[in-house]
């Protein structure tokens, strides 16, 4: 069995690296059975923004570990324009060797960055960035998932306190077969279903993960409060949870005195305090909690794999 929980006392830590790595290795395995040439994953990425060379480095190189063609396309401020990145987008969008296409956001890091991401054809939109197929999402009917949510959704298939077997880290079709609706999310409604009717609290509900991901667990069937800047009460909203997950990206925003006892924490924030990645969560949280994602070594590396799973499932 997949040893992905680490059992501290009662805690149970989701190891996302090991889960990461066996994805990967059953991506590769799934590639090198097809035996074709594979279309290329391109990522376009403002060259002056360095946590984005930092994720588009680690995408590249989890890509060709795989076996996945992977192009990053970084570019200087002068070529920063809505006219050469509209000509960019609309070449790629016609290449039919380029098979998935994203924007590491944030690109200008203002609301021009819908204009850019609103040019992605849907069906090369491997993050879900397009108005589009987040639309698809609030219709409750996505063909595709945020690799950030999907990397979530597969974690709470592994947190059901009914289940701890599950084996999911299959790639979501296999090659040769016919093209499927909703990408990346049938295969884990079933393993999702004790979702349904949970008390899901999430922090950030308004965000670039936040909100697809509340809207999401909706369809789930669990009971989602979204809470963001402007929530009262925060500690009393989350004293009923049963699940918290917190995208905020604010480091200790959960602390032990907010949360009951057995709640279940995903922790998606990423933060740097004093040269060193964190989360929203902090520590203490662990001590009562009896499922806990860390940071770094969580939703991170199974995000990176989700992508290249979204991009098979366009592919393919
Ligand atoms: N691990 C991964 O793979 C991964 C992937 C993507 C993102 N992330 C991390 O996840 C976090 C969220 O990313 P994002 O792109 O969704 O960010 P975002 O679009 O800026 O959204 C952040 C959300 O958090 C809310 N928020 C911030 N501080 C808060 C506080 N103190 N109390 C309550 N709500 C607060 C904001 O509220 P308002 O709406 O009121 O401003 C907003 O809704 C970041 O730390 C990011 O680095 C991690």
């Amino acid at each position: 069995m997949l040893d992905i929980y680490k059992r501290a006392e009662k805690v149970i830590i989701f190891d996302g690296r090991a889960l990461a790595k066996t994805g990967e290795v059953n991506l590769q395995k799934s590639l090198a059975k097809g035996k074709r040439e594979f279309p290329r994953l391109v990522s376009i990425l403002s060259a002056d923004n360095k946590e984005s060379l930092l994720y588009t480095s680690l995408k590249q190189k989890a890509a060709e570990r795989v076996g996945i063609p992977f192009e990053a396309i970084s570019l200087p401020s002068n070529l920063r324009t809505l006219n050469y990145i509209g000509n960019l987008i609309s070449r790629l969008n016609s290449d039919s060797s380029v098979g998935g296409l994203l924007i590491q956001l944030p690109f200008f890091g203002n609301k021009d960055d819908l204009k850019v991401t609103s040019l992605i054809a849907p069906t090369k939109d491997v993050d879900c960035l397009t108005p589009f197929n987040l639309g698809l999402i609030q219709l409750g009917q996505p063909n595709i998932l945020p690799a950030t949510v999907r990397a979530i959704l597969e974690i709470l298939t592994y947190a059901n306190p009914n289940s701890e077997t599950l084996q999911l880290d299959k790639p979501a079709r296999r090659l040769g077969e016919p093209a499927r609706r909703l990408g990346g999310f049938d295969q884990y409604r079933s393993h999702l279903a004790w979702l349904a009717g949970q008390n899901i609290v999430v922090l950030g509900s308004r965000g670039m993960v936040g909100a697809p991901l509340t809207t999401i667990l909706s369809h789930l069937g669990a009971t989602v409060t979204g809470c963001h800047r402007q929530t009262q009460n925060l500690k009393e909203i989350c004293l009923k949870a049963d699940v918290i997950i917190s995208c905020a990206g604010s480091p200790g925003l959960v602390k032990k005195d907010m949360v009951k006892s057995g709640v279940i924490v995903i922790d998606v924030g990423t933060s740097v305090v004093n040269g060193r990645v964190v989360g929203d969560i902090d520590q203490s949280v662990a001590e009562v909690a009896s499922f806990i994602t860390p940071v770094p070594g969580g939703v991170g590396p199974l995000t990176v794999v989700s992508l290249l799973k979204n991009f098979l499932n366009l592919v393919f």
